[in-house]
């Protein structure tokens, strides 16, 4: 059951707007990242952290590092996509690989084994969730069409995969220059199916001011 994991940490916040990268923020106290690191590193099944980090914050990884037995620091790109990349390219090359995004620090135990299980099987899989609003397609503030809700889901990370099949797939968009939003994209692009594994409301990514007050609550929740 054993898996490594890509923790890309090297965006710099823009939308949480403080002005340095958000995952350094405190939640309950302690940096939004340590939360997400915690749950990989107490993870018997998870082998390796491969944490990719700007070199502007190298000092305070390095700091951590030194307090984690399974963190590899790794330096990021300009777009998540090529940070990923790069954390690709220092991973152990066999087995089973899930990219998890630093600022999701909710992510359960639970869901990444479903995850590692169905990637073994399938290749790749992903969590998400259904999509609880009714979507409308716009253009110029005028609704084009209501699209069929039952079929649509809200994507989220660990998304996991056989290395083989994630490897080709970056190499694969690098060749045709192509910028996806989450690895799956890219893979998908590749023909190979992408299997969902039901995750939970929880696994929020915390991009703007006030998914702070969520993510309060939902450790407020957890501790109770
Ligand atoms: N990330 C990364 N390298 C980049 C951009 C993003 O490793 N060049 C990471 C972020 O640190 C984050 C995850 O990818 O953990 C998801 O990205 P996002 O939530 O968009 O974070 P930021 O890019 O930091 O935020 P923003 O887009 O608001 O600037
Ligand atoms: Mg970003």
């Amino acid at each position: 059951m054993n898996y490594q994991v890509i923790i890309p940490a090297a965006g710099s916040g823009k939308r949480m707007g403080a002005g340095y990268n958000k995952l350094l923020m405190n939640l309950e106290g302690r940096p939004i990242i340590l939360h997400t690191l915690d749950v990989f590193e107490k993870d018997p099944h998870c082998g390796q952290i491969i944490l990719v980090i700007q070199p502007d914050d190298e000092p305070f990884f390095k700091e951590i590092q030194s307090r984690y037995l399974k963190i590899h620091l790794v330096h990021g790109g300009s777009e998540r996509q090529y940070s990923v990349y790069n954390g690709l390219k220092a991973a152990v090359a066999d087995g089973i690989i899930l990219v998890h995004d630093g600022a999701r620090p909710f992510i359960r135990p639970e869901t990444i084994l479903s995850l590692v299980d169905s990637a073994r099987k399938h290749g790749a899989a992903i969590a998400a969730v259904p999509v609880k609003d009714t979507i409308k397609k716009v253009k110029d503030l005028e609704v084009i069409e209501t699209v069929d809700r039952s079929s649509l889901w809200q994507v989220q990370t660990p998304q996991a995969f056989r290395f083989s099949v994630l490897k080709s797939a970056h190499e694969r968009a690098k060749l045709e220059g192509f910028l996806g939003t989450d690895e799956a994209s890219l893979v998908e692009k590749s023909g190979q199916p992408v299997k969902i594994v039901e995750s939970d409301y929880d696994n929020i990514k915390l991009t703007t001011p006030e998914d702070l007050y969520f993510a309060e609550a939902i450790l407020k929740k957890r501790q109770q």
